[in-house]
């Protein structure tokens, strides 16, 4: 069945690889990036791998909540469904800089955007037959976090804030899970992949991206996994993550101050009430 996959980052490395492995196996492939050129890059490169179905190219800047809010109401407004959700993007930032919303960049792009886009978009996944959720982590993620100070750190550490941010998608993964009875949540570590992050991060090295995008294709396509939610996955296996990743108390802190730091109404509006109450 072909299935309906908005990718986010899937102009680079191991998203576009993503993007190109399911577009193989006949499903179709929102584009998303910052760059409209990169994307149609990708788009050409879809076209050619599979030329039954056509992809779609999106356009945002997860560093602005505004565009992420656009984002989701053009897919709202053209798309009937989405049936996987990979939220991919990622950066690594050797310096501190902030958001027009205030708000640390890696924690901004790895983790916050994607928590907004993922609520502002759960009725459109919540229509699909088998839908999934899936969050790039990493298994560098942070041992604990601080709800109230990841959003603007004292003695910034390029290292500590993606950290930070990798917990962060996997206690926004657990908490999630227990609030959707229908949606498969998932996330992951995609392993050391030789990308632009990595390069940038920890100065290169790591397996091609065709073995970096195994993982999501896994949790997207395997009915193996229909039926499995919240968990954290390495190599297609369930690993465990970070002891503070289960703490109900942390996942239910963090997700109220994730809400705070949502800065326009006009988000908070669209969206469902019973996900702001959750
Ligand atoms: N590589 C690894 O070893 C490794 C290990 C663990 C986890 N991960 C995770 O895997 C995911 C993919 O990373 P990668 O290694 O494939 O990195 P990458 O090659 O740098 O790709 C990152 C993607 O995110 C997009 N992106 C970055 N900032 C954005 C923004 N502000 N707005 C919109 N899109 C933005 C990039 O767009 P451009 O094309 O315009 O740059 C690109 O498409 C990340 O979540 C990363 O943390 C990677």
């Amino acid at each position: 069945m072909m299935k309906n996959i908005l990718i986010t980052g899937s102009t680079d490395g191991i998203g576009r690889e993503t993007a190109k492995q399911l577009a193989e196996k006949n499903n179709r492939i929102i584009i998303h990036g910052q760059n409209i050129n990169k994307a149609q890059r990708v788009k050409k490169e879809l076209n050619k791998i599979n030329p039954k179905v056509e992809p779609k190219i999106t356009i945002a800047d997860l560093e602005s909540q505004t565009e992420v809010l656009d984002l989701a109401v053009k897919l709202q407004q053209e798309e009937e469904k989405i049936d996987v959700l990979i939220n991919n993007a990622g950066i690594y930032k050797n310096k501190l800089e902030f958001t027009e919303e205030k708000i640390e960049k890696t924690i901004a792009v790895n983790y916050h955007s994607h928590f907004i886009l993922t609520l502002l978009l759960i009725p459109l996944i919540e229509k699909s037959e088998d839908p999934r959720i899936i969050n790039l982590s990493s298994m560098v993620h942070a041992h604990n976090l601080d709800p109230e100070k990841i959003w603007d750190p004292v003695d910034f550490n390029g290292s500590q804030a993606y950290s930070d941010s990798k917990l962060a998608i996997i206690l926004f993964t657990f908490k999630l899970n227990r609030v959707l009875d229908e949606v498969s949540v998932n996330c992951l570590h995609p392993g050391v992949i030789n990308t632009k992050l990595l390069q940038k991060g920890w100065g290169g090295g790591g397996l091609s991206v065709e073995q970096g995008a195994k993982t999501s294709v896994y949790l997207a396509e395997s009915e193996q996994v229909k039926d499995e939610s919240g968990n954290y996955y390495i190599n297609k296996k369930r690993k465990k993550p970070a002891a503070a990743a289960y703490n109900k108390e942390l996942q239910n802190e963090f997700w109220n101050k994730s809400f705070e730091m949502i800065k326009y109404q006009e988000i908070l509006n669209k969206i469902p009430d019973r996900l702001i109450k959750a």
